[in-house]
Order: structure tokens, then sequence, then C-alpha cells
């Protein structure tokens, strides 16, 4: 058996060894006896009469060894802002926005919604949230209020944290107007919304509501905050993401078991040691943000770059000037990024020192053979490609090579990772498929490891029905995904087997804008489909039925109504859900039981055979999207 082999089997084999094993790269504050509690299947609680803090592991922890070096190093092209914060400044900073926090009423198991740009006050944001036991729930900054809305509704926070504007391309996105209007639209409204104030886009502020992030942080210029020590299940955060249906679902996640599962795969995948520097390109609106821009990183003890920017401003080398300045050793990035590089001059990729740099990270959509081989001469260092999502936190494929070093192969995100007893099943069956070649959904055998989801925030019952009761005859994990594995054991990702789409590395639900697009008074009915892009991965694709049918004749009229679509998208959802096309069909085409055919719409858009259409209601409507298509 390989090294990583008999790694893998005893992760699984011998899982409290293993983890018990795993929990000592953490600081506890009671060490666990319990390691794996899986009385409540699929419910598993993980090191569950240990006492710990994820602030103090990313924190306070490292003050013995390393107070002087980086932590946190910020850095914005859209304002020209740069900045380094020590472990020691980060730790003054976080203490005195729990203080603030505290101030504002925020305790333990309080939620506190962060709708925030990539600013440092971000990270001190949720670190103070983590210090006090606060659950914090980050939003996006690139959605817009109906889907702002229904996160406050749902995680009710007390305490709004938020910004007057984001900045993209130069281009400045005032928050605050979208934030107020969310507030308006939601049952819940907080008690508090505290703004950071960063000279952009003037704010209007609500009296006795609104507070001044750089005067309360002020007053607390001298706070002392001690960790909370937390039971390891408490709840640390939550994260909404799409699924099926339109509604959001808060995916939720302990203390304990996330930081082991951050602290071992920083040692085991992500090659980390203390006093380096990491840097990853996403958003703390995202789970990469959570996981390998503020915990993981600053728990293993590295500095993180925190970048508000595109990868191509000033030019396209501007990442890579930042690799040699702060001589990062991981990166982090995703496919869809390295697309946009690609078509920029390649020179820019041997222009700086890239010595220190020792692979390059990508995950959140498939990563093409082309794409990963561009990068890869082009950098000279190993691309590793690794596969997971919003509710498993952390890898769920990829290679190990900390443990062992691996042959990668282009087009897969490697083999499962330890903890992980990863399985294919048929659709319909749910028979596990363990021939090479095979193609089946991706599922996960519990109990689920550390770090993965403890369930929907506020519904047991929605995350047994939505992920653990969905293949026949089996209480296994879906991940939705479609893939195949071949001889060696390599994993191939081929999409999604539900209605969530990934735009350049963005999971969005086509439900939610079918919603969106639906509240438009001229829409009558509307399929959105996601459709294949060579830069984006896949763009969303609307088609609408308008209730003024002469519509579908006029040219001038339907591209009005195209821009007019788009915008009430923007405007509720934000830009990121908006459609590529919207385009207008008098039917769309359903089973004679009613369901919309989405399968067969997308094949079409794509340019593929429809599949199976004995089930047609009316096969003119097919035509329809061909022609539009077409059009
Ligand atoms: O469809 C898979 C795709 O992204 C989905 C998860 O998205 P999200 O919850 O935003 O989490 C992203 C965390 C990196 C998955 O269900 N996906 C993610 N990584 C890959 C991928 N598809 C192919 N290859 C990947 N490496």
């Amino acid at each position: 058996m390989t090294a990583y082999a008999d790694f893998y089997r005893r992760s699984l084999d011998d899982r409290n060894a293993f983890w018990a094993e795993q929990a000592k790269l953490i600081e506890w504050h009671h060490t666990p006896n319990s390691i794996c509690d899986e009385s409540r299947p699929p419910f598993t609680r993980w090191f569950a009469d240990g006492t710990t803090n994820l602030c103090h592991n990313a924190v306070d922890r490292h003050l013995k060894q390393r107070a002087d070096q980086p932590a946190l190093i910020y850095v914005s092209t859209e304002t020209g802002a740069e900045r380094t914060y020590t472990f020691r400044q980060l730790h003054t900073e976080v203490q005195q926005a729990a203080a603030v926090l505290r101030g504002l009423g925020v305790k333990k198991g309080d939620r506190v919604l962060i709708y925030m740009p990539m600013i440092a006050e971000a990270a001190f944001a949720m670190l103070a949230c983590a210090r006090i036991g606060a659950i914090h729930s980050v939003v996006f900054g690139g959605f817009a209020s109906l889907s702002l809305a229904s996160r406050i509704e749902d995680a009710a926070p007390k305490v709004v944290i938020s910004a007057d504007a984001g900045s993209r391309a130069g281009k400045v996105l005032a928050y605050k107007p979208l934030l107020d209007e969310a507030i308006r639209l939601s049952k819940h409204k907080p008690e508090a919304v505290l703004l950071v104030d960063r000279g952009l886009a003037g704010m209007e502020r609500s009296t006795g509501r609104d507070h001044d992030w750089a005067e309360l942080m002020q007053r607390q210029r001298d706070a002392k905050v001690e960790c909370e020590w937390l039971a390891s299940t408490d709840v640390s955060y939550t994260i909404y993401t799409s699924g099926t249906t339109g509604q959001p679902k808060g995916v939720q996640r302990d203390v304990g078991g996330y930081a082991v599962a951050l602290a071992a795969s920083m040692k085991h995948i992500f090659l980390a040691q203390p006093g380096e520097t990491y840097f990853s390109t996403s958003d703390i609106g995202w789970v990469v943000g959570h996981s390998y821009i503020v915990y993981g990183p600053l728990i293993a003890g590295m500095a993180t770059i925190m970048y508000e920017g595109l990868p191509i401003r000033p030019d396209a080398g501007i990442w890579w000037s930042l690799v040699e300045k702060y001589k990062v050793t991981a990166m982090f990035s995703a496919p869809t990024a390295v697309r946009v590089l690609k078509k920029q001059d390649p020179a820019f990729l041997k222009k700086y020192d890239l010595s220190s740099l020792k692979a390059l990270f990508l995950a959140g959509e498939p990563l093409d053979e082309p794409t990963a081989r561009w990068i890869s001469d082009g950098l000279g260092v190993p691309i590793i490609d690794n596969y997971w999502q919003t509710e498993s936190g952390w890898p769920i494929l990829s290679l190990v090579n900390g443990v062992q070093a691996q042959t990668s192969k282009f087009g897969s995100p490697g083999l499962p990772v330890y903890g992980y007893d990863v399985k294919l099943v048929h659709e319909n069956t749910g028979e596990e498929l363990t021939e090479p070649g095979q193609k089946g959904v991706v599922v996960i055998e519990g109990p689920t490891p550390p770090g993965f989801m403890q369930t929907v925030w506020g519904d047991d019952e929605r995350y047994v029905k939505t992920y653990w009761e969905t293949v026949p005859g089996r209480m296994v994990y879906s991940t939705f995904d479609w893939g195949i594995r071949d001889k060696d054991g390599y994993y191939y990702i081929l999409g999604r087997t539900d209605d969530v789409i990934n735009v350049a590395g963005h999971r969005l639900g086509t439900r939610e804008i079918e919603e969106s697009i639906s509240s438009h008074p001229n829409v009558a009915e509307v399929a959105v489909v996601g459709v294949a892009d060579a830069l984006k991965g896949q763009v969303a694709m609307a088609f609408v039925v308008p209730r003024d049918a002469s519509l579908i004749a006029d040219d001038r009229a339907k591209l009005k109504l195209e821009g007019d679509i788009m915008k009430v998208v923007d405007d509720q959802l934000g830009a990121v859900a908006r459609p590529a096309r919207v385009r207008f069909v008098s039917l769309l085409p359903k089973t004679r039981s009613g369901k919309l055919l989405r399968r067969a719409i997308q094949a079409v858009c794509e340019g593929r055979d429809a599949g199976d259409l004995t089930t047609i209601e009316d096969p003119s409507a097919l035509q329809q999207i061909r022609d539009a298509v077409a059009r």
C-alpha cells in the first residue's frame, strides 16, 4: 500500500485515532476525549467535549512565536490601499472589533451578518465574531437587495456590518442603498448597522440604528477582549448557498471540527509552513474565502493576502507582482481567472520572480486541460485542482501531496481526500458503481468528516431531505455532481445533477433567477438553464414567454424587454446572476405532466442532441428554442 493509500484508509477505518492525531494541530482549551460521535446519523458531532476558539487559533495562538510577522496583507488595486497587519496588530484590531460588537449587545450565539467588500475590516469582523462566539453570516458583496433580504430574514442577525461601497474595475458600487432596501424588504430588522465609510459613496444614515465603524473602533482603542471558550460543536458561522429550490440554504458549520479540518488541510494539501504567505484570489463572500483567505492560512500561522481588484488591472501582471513582493508560497484561484489571464500577453507570467511559489491550487469549477496546461507551462509550478463545495468547507477530491507526492492527471481533481468516503452511485437505482468509466452521482458515505456542514441553519429536516434522501435505498450525502472514476481511482467531475449552475466559479440557482425574472409584469413563464461558455465555464440563458405575445414578432420591443429583465435581475439578485441572454418564445418545452424539460433546453443550447423526448407535450416548443438560439 502506498503512503497515501494507508493514510486514507486509516482516516476511515480508524477514524477516532486518525482524527485525534489531527486534532493536535490546533490548540484546545479543553482537549476532547470524544472524537467522532455518530450516534444520530446523518448528523455527526466532532470533538464534542472539547472546547476551543477559531479566533484563538487564527490569531492569539501565534503571538508567542510570530507576533511581529505579517498576518493579514490587504491590497486593493481599486483604491490603491496596501497595508500589512502583523499578528500583534491583527490581535489589537480584532479585540477592538469584538468590543464594538459587545457594545452593540452582541452575545454568544447571536448572528452578525457581514455584507462587505474585500477590505481588512471584513476579516476583523469575522474574527471578532469568532472571538466572542457570535455566528457570522457573510453575504457576497455582489449580491443585491432581494438576495440579501432573504439572508437577513433567515439568519435574523442582531447586527449587520457593511460599508458605503465596493469597487470593481474602478466603478463604485454603493452597498448602503442595497442594504437599506434589503432591510426594508426583510421581516427581520437588525437592531444595529455598523458601517465602514471608505469615502467612496455617500451614505444616508438612519439615526439610532446606523453606527460608524471607525468611531466605535476608536472608542475601543485599548480594549481587551478574551476569547470565549466554545464547545467544539457550537456554531461558528452560516453561509448561504444555492440549491434546487429558490430559497438559499444556510450551511451551518461548527467550531472545533472546522478548525481541525482546516489545520490538517493546510498541512497535507496546501503544503503550508508557518511564516509563509498564502494568496487566495477568492472573495470572503464565498466558502473559499472563509476557509482559505481568512481561517485556514491564519490557523497555519501564515500571512494571508486579501486582494480587492481584478486580475488584469492595472495589468495582467498584478497577481504575479504580489507573488514576488510578498514571497507567496501557495496560491489559490479559480479556472475562470486563469482563462481571463490566458487572453492577455503571456509575457506577464515571466515578468516577476515566482521562485517562492510551490503550487497553484484551482477549484470551484471544472478545470479544462488547455487552461491547466497553459498556466502550468507559464508558471512552471504544479497546478493542483481540487473539488469541493460550500457544504464540505474543504477539499473532497484533490492530491494530498503533503502526505505523498501524487501524479496529477489533467482534467481530474484527483483522488478522494482523507476523511471522505467518496462513492459513485446510479442515479435511479442507487446501486454503487465500481467499474472504471461508469458515470454516476458522486456521493459521500457518512459519517461526514470534521469541517463538513453540521446542518441547514434552523432546519435539520431540510438538511436530511435535501442531501441525504435523494439516492434510492441508501442514506448517503449527495454532492449533486456527476462523476466518473478511472482505473487508478481518479475522479472526473461532469457537472451538476440539479438546477445549480456555475458561472465563473460562482454558484447560482437557476430557480432563484427564474423567480426574479417572473416578477417582471410582462413575464408569463420563464426557464433558466446553464449553457457552456468558453470563458466563464457556464452562463445563464433565459427563455421567457411574454404575457404580450405580439412582442415576439417585434425585434425592438424584444430588445427593450430583454434589457428590462436584466435590470430586474441586477437589482434583485446582483449582476452576477444576470442571464447572458433573454430569448422569447410562445411556449416552453414541458412534459405532458407539466414539468419543464430543462435538460433538453440545455442540450439544444449547447448544440447537443436533446435526448429522450417521448414525454414532451408539444415538440414545436423545443423547435422554438432551437430557432431562438439560432437567431
Ligand atoms: O459542481 C461542483 C463545482 O462547484 C460546486 C460547488 O460550488 P461551491 O459550493 O461554490 O463551492 C466551491 C468550493 C471550491 C460543486 O458541486 N466544483 C467545485 N470544484 C470543482 C467543481 N467542479 C469541477 N472541478 C472542481 N475542482
